[in-house]
């Protein structure tokens, strides 16, 4: 995955989320449950301002349960409709469909007030890029969905995804996502994106992302060398390097221990959660 965003790029995008949000009644938003707040945008709050929303933690698999049970709890705190999933199993997605009910209780009960029933919740999901929002999609609207075609006051080419009526009304999915950009000036957001894998940039050097991870793996997972790699690990991050490349059989043609083939096999592994459930950010 490859990203690039340019000030052009995010008016863009703002002026086309912008434009979808006059149609919605519902923003789901989408990040990563490994770094919950580096995948998420800043400017979220005032661009969906006044919207009823709800924030999907995604690629829970991947991320470590006690960690997302704690993230889940915190957002709760602050009043936000919020759970976790995984995106590629339609079994665990259908419980959004009662979070979606939940959330937009308040909307429906104002509704019926008014004398307007069943009026469809419409909904968009926004993200930044390779949180999962096409998966989401994808598995959501599954087959069950009908596309309900071209709308009066709709741009031209979206289309809606009829979701399954529910006892709770229905639910109708942009299908296009909101694409929102990550915090890039943040340099510790940015390395989080790089070590899950949403950034690569020829800039970014492997090697020295690598000795990141171990540095931080050696505080918060420590176990991780012995159990996948079968070493106990030095407390210097390039040493560990060292053993990694070791334990890999990574050598250059003289002989001498390949690191940079070291740091790639150690991130590769990391991004394919080989290294077992791991949350990067803590509550
Ligand atoms: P986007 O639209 O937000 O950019 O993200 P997209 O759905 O393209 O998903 C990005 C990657 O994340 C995809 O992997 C997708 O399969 C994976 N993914 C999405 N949700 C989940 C999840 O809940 N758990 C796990 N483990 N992975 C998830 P990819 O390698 O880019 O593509 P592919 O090899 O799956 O085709």
């Amino acid at each position: 995955m490859h990203f690039q965003w340019f000030p052009g790029h995010m008016t863009k995008a703002i002026r086309s989320m912008r434009e979808d949000l006059k149609l919605i009644d519902l923003v789901i938003e989408l990040a990563d449950a490994r770094i919950p707040i580096s995948s998420r945008n800043p400017e979220i709050d005032s661009l969906v301002q006044g919207k009823t929303r709800i924030l999907l933690l995604n690629k829970r698999d991947m991320a470590d349960s006690s960690s997302t049970s704690a993230w889940i709890k915190h957002f709760e705190s602050q009043g936000i409709y919020a759970m976790a999933i995984n995106a590629k199993q339609k079994n665990e997605i259908r419980a959004v469909s009662d979070l979606i009910a939940k959330a937009c209780h308040e909307k429906r009960e104002r509704d019926l007030k008014r004398g307007i029933k069943n009026r469809p919740v419409r909904a968009m999901i926004v993200g930044i890029p390779n949180v999962g929002k096409s998966t989401f999609i994808n598995t959501y609207a599954g087959r069950a969905s009908t596309k309900t075609g071209n709308k009066p006051g709709v741009t031209r080419g979206k289309q809606w995804i009829r979701l399954n009526k529910g006892v709770d009304g229905t639910v109708e999915l942009l299908d296009t996502p909101g694409i929102l950009w990550p915090k890039f000036e943040d340099q510790i957001v940015g390395l989080h994106l790089a070590w899950i894998g949403s950034i690569r940039d020829e800039l970014i050097i492997n090697t020295d992302l690598a000795l990141d991870l171990i540095e931080f793996l050696q505080e918060f997972y420590p176990d991780v060398f012995e159990k996948v790699y079968g070493f106990l690990p030095n407390e210097d991050s390039v040493r560990v390097l060292n053993q990694l490349a070791e334990a890999r059989g990574c050598k250059s043609k003289g002989g001498a221990p390949d690191l940079d083939r070291a740091a790639f096999l150690l991130l590769d592994d990391f991004r394919n959660a080989r290294l077992g459930t791991i949350t990067i950010e803590k509550p």
